[in-house]
Protein backbone atom coordinates (compact mmCIF):
# COMPACT_ATOMS: atom_id res chain seq x y z
CA UNK A 1 0.00 0.00 0.00
CA UNK A 2 1.92 3.01 -0.57
CA UNK A 3 2.03 5.71 1.71
CA UNK A 4 -0.33 8.16 0.13
CA UNK A 5 -3.11 9.10 2.66
CA UNK A 6 -1.11 12.26 4.60
CA UNK A 7 -0.44 13.53 1.02
CA UNK A 8 -3.96 13.27 0.27
CA UNK A 9 -5.79 14.61 3.32
CA UNK A 10 -2.67 17.75 3.97
CA UNK A 11 -1.61 18.69 0.68
CA UNK A 12 -1.91 22.20 0.56
CA UNK A 13 0.32 22.20 3.92
CA UNK A 14 2.82 19.94 1.99
CA UNK A 15 2.80 22.99 -0.14
CA UNK A 16 2.58 25.86 2.08
CA UNK A 17 5.41 24.27 4.00
CA UNK A 18 7.67 25.39 0.58
CA UNK A 19 6.01 29.06 0.66
CA UNK A 20 7.05 29.05 4.93
CA UNK A 21 10.20 27.68 4.32
CA UNK A 22 11.17 29.40 0.98
CA UNK A 23 15.05 29.60 1.91
CA UNK A 24 15.19 26.15 2.42
CA UNK A 25 13.28 25.06 -0.44
CA UNK A 26 15.32 27.20 -2.66
CA UNK A 27 19.19 25.84 -1.57
CA UNK A 28 17.11 22.18 -1.84
CA UNK A 29 16.31 23.00 -5.51
CA UNK A 30 19.82 24.41 -6.01
CA UNK A 31 21.82 21.24 -4.72
CA UNK A 32 19.59 18.96 -6.77
CA UNK A 33 19.66 21.37 -10.17
CA UNK A 34 23.69 20.89 -9.96
CA UNK A 35 22.90 17.09 -10.71
CA UNK A 36 20.28 17.56 -13.18
CA UNK A 37 20.81 16.95 -17.12
CA UNK A 38 20.21 19.89 -18.92
CA UNK A 39 19.19 18.01 -21.59
CA UNK A 40 17.20 14.92 -22.30
CA UNK A 41 13.87 13.14 -21.23
CA UNK A 42 13.74 12.77 -17.33
CA UNK A 43 11.04 11.52 -15.26
CA UNK A 44 10.76 12.46 -11.54
CA UNK A 45 9.16 9.14 -9.35
CA UNK A 46 7.14 10.89 -6.57
CA UNK A 47 6.68 14.29 -8.20
CA UNK A 48 4.65 15.77 -6.00
CA UNK A 49 3.19 18.66 -6.30
CA UNK A 50 5.62 19.47 -8.97
CA UNK A 51 7.60 21.89 -6.55
CA UNK A 52 10.87 20.22 -7.98
CA UNK A 53 9.95 19.04 -11.48
CA UNK A 54 8.27 22.21 -12.68
CA UNK A 55 11.35 24.91 -11.70
CA UNK A 56 14.01 21.55 -13.02
CA UNK A 57 12.34 21.55 -16.21
CA UNK A 58 11.05 17.75 -16.00
CA UNK A 59 8.28 17.46 -18.11
CA UNK A 60 6.76 13.95 -16.47
CA UNK A 61 6.16 12.61 -13.27
CA UNK A 62 4.65 9.88 -11.33
CA UNK A 63 2.75 10.24 -8.52
CA UNK A 64 0.48 7.73 -6.22
CA UNK A 65 -1.25 10.47 -4.92
CA UNK A 66 -4.04 11.58 -6.66
CA UNK A 67 -4.14 14.81 -4.92
CA UNK A 68 -0.65 15.53 -5.26
CA UNK A 69 -0.94 14.54 -9.19
CA UNK A 70 -3.54 17.10 -9.40
CA UNK A 71 -1.48 19.76 -8.34
CA UNK A 72 1.63 18.46 -10.30
CA UNK A 73 -0.60 18.68 -13.32
CA UNK A 74 -2.10 22.12 -12.86
CA UNK A 75 2.05 22.79 -12.87
CA UNK A 76 1.86 21.99 -16.90
CA UNK A 77 4.00 18.17 -15.67
CA UNK A 78 2.01 15.16 -17.55
CA UNK A 79 1.68 12.96 -14.72
CA UNK A 80 1.16 9.13 -14.60
CA UNK A 81 -0.52 7.10 -11.30
CA UNK A 82 1.22 4.68 -9.92
CA UNK A 83 4.07 3.58 -8.19
CA UNK A 84 7.94 3.38 -7.70
CA UNK A 85 8.14 -0.08 -7.63
CA UNK A 86 5.65 -1.01 -10.96
CA UNK A 87 7.04 1.72 -13.00
CA UNK A 88 4.76 2.02 -16.15
CA UNK A 89 6.91 2.82 -19.15
CA UNK A 90 8.99 1.01 -21.40
CA UNK A 91 12.28 0.30 -20.69
CA UNK A 92 15.20 2.41 -22.11
CA UNK A 93 12.88 5.80 -21.86
CA UNK A 94 14.21 8.09 -20.03
CA UNK A 95 18.13 10.00 -20.54
CA UNK A 96 17.42 9.96 -16.40
CA UNK A 97 15.34 9.57 -12.83
CA UNK A 98 14.70 11.89 -10.35
CA UNK A 99 13.66 11.14 -6.75
CA UNK A 100 13.14 14.04 -3.98
CA UNK A 101 12.28 13.15 -0.71
CA UNK A 102 10.20 9.54 -1.76
CA UNK A 103 13.01 6.97 -1.36
CA UNK A 104 11.97 6.89 2.49
CA UNK A 105 8.08 6.46 1.30
CA UNK A 106 8.58 3.97 -0.81
CA UNK A 107 7.34 0.19 0.19
CA UNK A 108 10.46 -1.63 -1.60
CA UNK A 109 13.30 0.50 -2.14
CA UNK A 110 15.41 -2.60 -3.94
CA UNK A 111 12.17 -3.40 -6.60
CA UNK A 112 12.15 1.09 -6.77
CA UNK A 113 15.58 0.85 -7.86
CA UNK A 114 15.26 -2.18 -10.45
CA UNK A 115 12.64 -0.20 -12.31
CA UNK A 116 14.38 3.10 -12.17
CA UNK A 117 17.03 0.73 -13.70
CA UNK A 118 14.93 -0.85 -16.08
CA UNK A 119 13.30 2.68 -17.13
CA UNK A 120 16.89 4.49 -17.74
CA UNK A 121 18.50 4.15 -21.02
CA UNK A 122 21.96 2.96 -21.21
CA UNK A 123 24.31 5.39 -19.58
CA UNK A 124 21.42 7.31 -17.83
CA UNK A 125 21.61 9.27 -14.60
CA UNK A 126 19.63 8.52 -11.87
CA UNK A 127 19.36 11.62 -9.17
CA UNK A 128 18.34 10.78 -5.42
CA UNK A 129 17.68 13.88 -2.99
CA UNK A 130 16.96 12.41 0.60
CA UNK A 131 17.20 13.02 4.15
CA UNK A 132 20.35 11.53 5.05
CA UNK A 133 19.78 9.26 8.15
CA UNK A 134 23.19 9.83 9.36
CA UNK A 135 23.06 13.55 8.58
CA UNK A 136 22.43 16.18 11.41
CA UNK A 137 19.31 16.82 9.54
CA UNK A 138 18.44 13.40 9.35
CA UNK A 139 19.22 12.77 13.15
CA UNK A 140 16.74 15.54 13.87
CA UNK A 141 13.73 14.38 11.08
CA UNK A 142 14.26 10.91 13.06
CA UNK A 143 13.73 12.07 16.64
CA UNK A 144 10.75 13.86 15.60
CA UNK A 145 9.25 11.79 12.99
CA UNK A 146 6.11 10.83 15.58
CA UNK A 147 4.90 13.96 15.68
CA UNK A 148 5.30 14.86 12.16
CA UNK A 149 2.02 13.97 9.63
CA UNK A 150 4.22 13.18 6.89
CA UNK A 151 7.03 11.76 7.84
CA UNK A 152 5.67 9.39 10.89
CA UNK A 153 5.79 6.40 8.67
CA UNK A 154 8.94 7.21 6.57
CA UNK A 155 12.11 5.25 6.44
CA UNK A 156 15.39 7.20 6.28
CA UNK A 157 18.11 6.13 4.71
CA UNK A 158 21.49 7.02 4.47
CA UNK A 159 23.72 7.43 1.39
CA UNK A 160 25.60 4.46 2.04
C1 LIG B 1 7.77 14.10 0.52
S1 LIG B 1 6.86 13.87 -0.97
C2 LIG B 1 8.01 14.44 -2.19
C3 LIG B 1 7.33 15.02 -3.38
C4 LIG B 1 8.27 15.75 -4.35
N1 LIG B 1 9.29 14.87 -4.84
C5 LIG B 1 8.90 16.92 -3.62
O1 LIG B 1 10.08 16.82 -3.27
O2 LIG B 1 8.20 17.90 -3.35
C6 LIG B 1 6.90 12.13 -1.19
C7 LIG B 1 6.02 11.67 -2.34
O3 LIG B 1 6.20 10.27 -2.54
C8 LIG B 1 4.96 9.72 -2.93
N2 LIG B 1 5.00 8.27 -2.73
C9 LIG B 1 4.63 7.55 -1.65
N3 LIG B 1 4.81 6.25 -1.88
C10 LIG B 1 5.30 6.13 -3.14
C11 LIG B 1 5.69 5.02 -3.96
N4 LIG B 1 5.62 3.76 -3.50
N5 LIG B 1 6.13 5.27 -5.21
C12 LIG B 1 6.21 6.55 -5.67
N6 LIG B 1 5.88 7.64 -4.94
C13 LIG B 1 5.44 7.43 -3.68
C14 LIG B 1 3.95 10.48 -2.08
O4 LIG B 1 2.64 10.38 -2.57
C15 LIG B 1 4.53 11.89 -2.09
O5 LIG B 1 3.99 12.68 -3.12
Amino acid sequence: MPKTKCFDENYMDYEEWFDKNRYVYLSELKAVKHFVPQIGTGLEVGVGSGKFAVPLGIKIGLEPSEKMKQLAESKGVKVYGGVAEALPFEDSSFDFVLMVTTICFVDDVDKSLREVKRVLKKNGKFIIGLVDSESPLGKIYKEKKDGSVFYKDAIFYSAK
